[in-house]
């Protein structure tokens, strides 16, 4: 595992003053910074993504084909619904771990339900900006290419 793309979908980039209550105070920028500095000490590589746009998210996801081994994805709320983005993630054969933020299973319905779990290695939710850190390690020290 040397080179890992994180996406974060719509409406995180508004992370630290976005329902602080629901998703802490911790910003994209620090969140990022956070994995960057994990990755230097795991010996790897992150690059992280942010878009409010399905289309571009998919469009990261194809270029992530041949250029990255895994990827760490907390699609916000495209998680519920967008199956562009799961035939993306499957299409370029992409394995991933599936973040978030908030413990989706505690909130409202329709946050139940995912289009991405099923074709993820695992799903991480409820850790806060932690999440994704688990996700990384997990990658890292324990993901044998299978799932
Ligand atoms: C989220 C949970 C989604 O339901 C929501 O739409 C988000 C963030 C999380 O990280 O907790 O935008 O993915």
């Amino acid at each position: 595992m040397k080179r890992i793309l994180v996406l974060h979908g719509p409406n995180l980039n508004l992370l630290g003053g976005r329902e602080p209550e629901v998703y802490g105070k911790t910003t994209l920028y620090e969140i990022n910074r956070l994995l960057e500095r994990e990755a230097k000490k795991l010996g790897v590589e992150v690059v992280t993504f942010q878009s409010n746009s399905e289309d571009e998210l998919v469009e990261a996801v194809h270029r992530a084909k041949g250029n990255f081994d895994a990827a760490i994805v907390n699609a916000g709320a495209f998680t519920h619904y967008s199956y562009a983005l799961r035939d993306a993630l499957t299409g370029v054969a992409l394995p991933f771990v599936e973040v978030h933020i908030s413990n989706v299973f505690a909130r409202e319905g329709f946050r139940k339900g995912s289009v991405l779990s099923d074709v993820a290695i695992g799903v991480v939710s409820g850790f806060g900006a932690y999440s994704y850190v688990m996700a990384l390690r997990f990658l890292v020290e324990a993901f044998d290419g299978t799932h």
